[in-house]
């Protein structure tokens, strides 16, 4: 009598979702320790043990799935289920040793005429990513290399600029705006190179090393560029069972964008985001750079638009290439607040107004020593600017038009061996101060004026950020590309 129960929990186990077993070898045959293992898309991963075997249950396994196996050092590997195999074998492809210098970058833009055929090695990013080629167009990243503000404080006719004070150097700006140069002069960057930091660079990065030494940029990664008729794209992906993708741990880490974002000059942290990101709760959290700079839009559902081997994914998993900037809609208002309070005081008004940075993983505002960002109060009754009579004030270097109005000044101000300041980044001695707000931190300050008009007074402030401070747009020939980050106002009835 108890035989149809036993036969019926057998069963249940045999239906779909039942345990995967199988072993990882390497091109050799060798076992792999500490592969990981997973039903291609789907969220369960297991590692393999040192004898290269592994076990798999995952309740969506059925015929015709994949499982893939990825381990650093190997191409991604996989085998289709089948209801037949009930020991399954994966073999990881070798990655070519070394990184071959000879390489020819591929394109990321599309030719218009070209289909995409299936030259998977050759073929330009773009033919067949078309939505992540979209929105890497829109980011600083594509711009890198001719960003008309970098050529100008690079080697343009200017006294700020590079090249002024150091006509014989490179400055190893290249490394970082430049990285596919094959030189050092970011002027000399033809074909790919002059897409900046495109697509192939950044995919053929297998390890980020920033921090080691003084190098940046392309000289902080460890890039391997396969040889002749080879290809292979690295990426954050352990289950992209093509041939020739490898899975690298470090795309999803703060240090892999470490390697630009992070640069001391002379013990000075010229680019600190990375550094700055370290010492915030973010860190501890696992909010990483990506998290944020690359946050998935939430729609995509797939990361190729075209070629074999698509699959559908859940869009949380994908992410967007527009490296949110502050020109990206919300992305600032989202991370940072301003409010402003105002009380009658006799016939004075008394003004407090507070910035925080509230989701910023970094110092606020973010980016090179020439970025700043102003808080500018103002009071007005009967159609009149109300005088202050007590508080912050602007500095001289906030420009002609707003020197000496009531407000604050944030910024990393750096200075040369002369003590002037603001200096660029190429000839500072010394950092001279640092007023930004560090993540999680907020300013308060706090203004008296005089309210001396009838009717009642309306109190005004803005927070503009800049990319550069007036006399050095002035001397470049270029604008400070101002934007207004955030506006409060309020008003205090008599
Ligand atoms: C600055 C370096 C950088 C550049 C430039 C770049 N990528 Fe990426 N890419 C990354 C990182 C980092 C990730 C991982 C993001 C994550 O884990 O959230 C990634 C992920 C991907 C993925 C996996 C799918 C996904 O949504 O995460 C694909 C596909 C991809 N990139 C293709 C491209 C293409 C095509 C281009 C050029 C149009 C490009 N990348 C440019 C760094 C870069
Ligand atoms: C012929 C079309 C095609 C071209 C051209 C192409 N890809 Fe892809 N790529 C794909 C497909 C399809 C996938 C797999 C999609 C999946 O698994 O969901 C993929 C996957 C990827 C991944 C994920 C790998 C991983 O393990 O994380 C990256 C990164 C990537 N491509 C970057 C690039 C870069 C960089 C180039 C240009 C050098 C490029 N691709 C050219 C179609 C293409
Ligand atoms: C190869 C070097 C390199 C790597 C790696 C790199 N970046 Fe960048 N990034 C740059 C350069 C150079 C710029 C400035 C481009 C310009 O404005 O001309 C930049 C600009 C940016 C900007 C816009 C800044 C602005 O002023 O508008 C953001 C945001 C950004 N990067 C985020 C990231 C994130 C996140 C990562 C890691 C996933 C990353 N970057 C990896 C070199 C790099
Ligand atoms: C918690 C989310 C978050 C994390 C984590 C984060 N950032 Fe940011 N980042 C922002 C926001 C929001 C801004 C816009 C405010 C600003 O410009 O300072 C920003 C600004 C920037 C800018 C300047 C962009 C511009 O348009 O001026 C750069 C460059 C940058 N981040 C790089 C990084 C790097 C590199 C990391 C990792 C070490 C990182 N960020 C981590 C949210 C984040
Ligand atoms: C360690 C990598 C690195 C090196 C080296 C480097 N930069 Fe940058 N640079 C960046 C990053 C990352 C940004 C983006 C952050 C930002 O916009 O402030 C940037 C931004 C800039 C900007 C602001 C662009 C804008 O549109 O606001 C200028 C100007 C600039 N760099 C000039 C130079 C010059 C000139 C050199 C060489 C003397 C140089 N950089 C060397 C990484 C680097």
């Amino acid at each position: 009598m108890r035989r149809p129960a036993l036969l019926l929990l057998a069963l249940i186990l045999a239906a779909p979702g039942e345990t995967l077993r199988g072993t990882v070898v390497d091109a050799a045959g060798q076992p792999v320790d500490g592969a990981r293992v997973r039903l291609r898309a789907s969220q369960t991963v297991v590692l393999t043990t040192p004898d290269g075997r592994f076990a798999l249950a995952d309740p969506a396994a059925a015929p015709g799935g994949e499982i893939t196996a990825a381990r650093a050092g190997h191409i991604i590997g996989g085998v289709t289920i089948k209801d037949t195999v009930f020991d399954y074998r994966i073999q990881l492809p070798a990655i070519p040793a070394g990184d071959d210098a000879t390489y020819p970058w591929v394109t990321a833009f599309p030719d218009d005429d070209q289909a995409p055929g299936t030259d998977f090695g050759r073929e330009p990013c773009g033919a067949c990513h078309r939505r992540i080629l979209a929105e890497w167009q829109e980011s600083a990243h594509a711009r890198a290399a001719a960003n008309r503000r970098f050529l100008a404080f690079f080697d343009g006719e200017n006294r700020v600029s590079f090249k002024h004070g150091n006509p014989e150097a490179d400055g190893g700006c290249a490394t970082c705006h430049v990285p596919m140069a094959s030189g050092n002069h970011p002027r000399q960057a033809t074909g790919v190179a002059g897409e900046g930091v495109g697509c192939d660079f950044c995919h053929k990065i297998a390890e980020a090393r920033p921090g080691e030494g003084a190098a940046t940029g392309v000289r902080a990664v460890e890039l391997r560029r396969p040889p002749f008729g080879r290809q292979i794209i690295f990426g954050p992906f352990d289950d992209v069972p093509r041939g020739r993708d490898a899975f690298a741990q470090v795309f999803a880490e703060s240090r892999y964008c470490a390697a630009c974002h992070q640069a001391r000059v002379g013990g000075i942290a010229v680019y600190s985001e990375f550094e700055e990101w370290q010492a915030s709760r973010f860190a501890g959290d696992g909010i990483t750079c990506q998290s944020c700079h690359m946050r998935s839009d939430g729609r995509a559902t797939t990361m190729s638009d075209l070629g074999p081997g698509r699959i559908r994914r859940e869009p949380r998993t994908l992410s967007s290439h527009r490296f949110h900037d502050t020109l990206s809609p919300g992305f600032l208002a989202d991370a940072i607040g301003l409010t402003v309070t105002a009380r009658a005081d006799g016939d004075a008004i008394i003004v407090e107004a507070e910035v925080a940075n509230r989701g910023v993983g970094h110092h606020f505002p973010a980016g090179s020593p020439m970025r700043h960002m102003l808080l500018v109060v103002s009071a007005e009754a009967d159609d009149a600017a109300l005088p202050m009579t007590e508080g912050p004030t602007l500095p001289a270097w906030s420009g002609a038009s707003l020197e000496g109005r009531p407000g604050r000044a944030f910024a990393k101000l750096l200075a040369d061996g002369e003590r002037r300041q603001p200096s660029p980044p190429w000839r500072a001695a010394t950092l001279a101060s640092d007023t930004r707000i560090a993540a999680g931190g907020r300013d308060r300050s706090t203004y008296r004026f005089r309210h001396d008009r009838p009717g009642p007074a309306k109190v005004s402030a803005r927070l503009l950020i800049r990319r550069t401070f007036p006399e050095w747009a002035e001397a470049a020939d270029l604008d400070t590309a101002e934007i207004v980050a955030a506006r409060a106002s309020v008003v205090v009835q008599r």
